[in-house]
């Protein structure tokens, strides 16, 4: 397969870092097309844990291309504290390419991403405060720093001086905040422009010319289907769209160069923030998963809440994003739990459905509606072919796979990048 997008199909922290960084390694190219370093992809290789927010998670393979393309939001002092990070640990940089149509998170977005949370009350939306809502709202509102305009001195100057000048009245009159000083933002962040520099580029030619090559390319998603900003839970979302299509956008390719679709899953649910959640537990069964799971946010080090698996959440995940194959993660975490229970359907004022519903209302009054299935005491950690899995997981696995209308492809039992099973 020469390209494919992966994407995560619940609300975000899938195993998508594990699952990039194993088909890295026959890809000549991973690229980034949304979202920033709000996302927390977990890779470990040889028992050595790497935690990627914004450098794709091809960049352990030294014959991987990394691009960040043009739909990424870039906080420029968190990526380069990333990227010495990693290259502290012995990993090269130099295939590195970032966009330069990439916006710029700047210091104000950060303070109005915290400010308009403290007074969002009921509806706070427990957002990463990393500034990137406030970024794309300048992207869209179409007064945006951009990679471009960042690396250029004399244009940097101008954009911030006048964003500078807006965001200080919001930050102090409406909120009651401190305002930026032009010149102490300038003096550090133009240091910054002059360290990335280097890497900038328009990579929507080197994907491009990637794909006719025959080369193989990895898109690989941050958040999740039902953080997308159209799709998913609506306000409690992030700003980007993680689902498939805007990888398109995201990237500046065309649909008719991705070749399939892989969405990545957990065998039960997980959710970091608000939102309606119909199968979260509050029981002992969902304080197990989180800690068998290790469900602490790789971001911000929050407990994700946890819950049985949904497939009405799968389901329209397949829909909306055209998936053409499932990974299923985590089966390891729920070894011990006698009956397993998968939310199949949701009863909403009376009436039983299978789609997920667009309304933020109707969907916080969905009542899941279980099937029963009996779980397994085994260790899976240690398996290695699909086919040794016992009778109960393959029959969990089959099950996602009927109900969800897709082909599972690959199971992980554990958090390593060889405990991966290919189905
Ligand atoms: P991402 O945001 O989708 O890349 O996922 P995160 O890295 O935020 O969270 C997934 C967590 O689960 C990480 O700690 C991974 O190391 C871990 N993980 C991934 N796959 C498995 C698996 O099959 N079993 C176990 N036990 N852990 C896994
Ligand atoms: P990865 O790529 C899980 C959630 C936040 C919050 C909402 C909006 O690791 O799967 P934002 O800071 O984006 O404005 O926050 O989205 N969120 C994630 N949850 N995994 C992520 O990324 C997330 N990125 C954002 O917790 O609920
Ligand atoms: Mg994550």
């Amino acid at each position: 397969m020469a390209s494919r997008i992966i994407v995560g199909a619940q609300w975000g922290d899938e195993g998508k870092g594990k699952v990039i960084d194993i088909l890295a390694s026959q890809s000549d190219m991973v690229v980034r097309s949304q979202g920033g370093n709000n996302a927390g992809h977990t890779v470990v290789a040889d028992h050595e844990e790497y935690k990627l927010h914004m450098v794709p998670s091809g960049i352990l393979y030294k014959d991987c291309d990394c691009v960040i393309g043009s739909g990424v939001v870039i906080d420029p002092k968190e990526l380069i504290a990333e990227m010495d990070a990693i290259a502290s640990r012995g990993v090269s940089l130099d295939r590195l390419k970032i966009d330069a149509r990439t916006h710029v998170i700047m210091p104000y977005h950060i303070a109005l991403d915290a400010l308009s949370e403290s007074v969002r009350g009921d509806m706070k939306i427990g957002t990463t405060k990393k500034g990137i809502g406030p970024c794309y709202m300048d992207k869209v509102e179409r007064s945006g720093i951009r990679m471009c305009d960042f690396t250029d001195d004399a244009e940097f100057r101008k954009k911030l001086k006048e964003n500078l000048a807006i965001k200080n009245k919001i930050i102090t009159n409406v909120y009651g905040g401190e305002p930026l000083d032009y010149e102490k933002v300038y003096a550090e962040y133009s240091e910054y422009a002059r360290l990335l520099s280097r890497y900038v580029c328009d990579t929507s030619v080197l994907i491009y010319e990637a794909i006719k090559a025959d080369k193989n390319v990895t898109f690989e998603g941050a958040q999740g289907t039902l953080l997308d900003i159209d799709f998913g839970t609506y306000p409690f979302v992030t700003s980007s769209h993680p689902v498939s299509g805007g990888v398109c956008i995201g990237a500046g390719i065309g649909p008719t160069l991705i070749d399939g679709v892989l969405g990545i899953m957990k065998a039960y649910t997980t959710r970091v923030g608000l939102g309606p959640f119909p199968t979260e537990l509050f029981d002992e069964t969902g304080e197990f998963i989180r800690n068998r799971g290790a469900e602490f946010g790789a971001t911000t080090g929050r407990a994700r809440r946890t819950g049985w698996l949904d497939t009405v959440i799968v389901s329209f995940s397949v829909r909306v994003n055209g998936l053409t194959e499932l990974a299923v993660n985590k089966l390891d975490t729920l070894s011990g739990i006698k009956t397993l229970k998968v939310c199949t359907a949701y009863e909403i004022d009376g009436r039983v459905t299978k789609h997920f519903p667009a309304d933020l209302k109707t969907f916080s009054r969905a009542k899941p509606v279980y099937t029963e299935l009996p779980g397994w005491d085994d260790d899976l950690t240690g398996i290695t072919k699909y086919e040794d899995l016992p009778l109960s997981v393959k029959n969990y696995i089959e099950f996602i796979e009927n109900e969800c209308g897709c082909r599972v492809s690959m199971v992980g039992v554990g958090p390593d990048r060889t405990q991966n099973l290919y189905k």
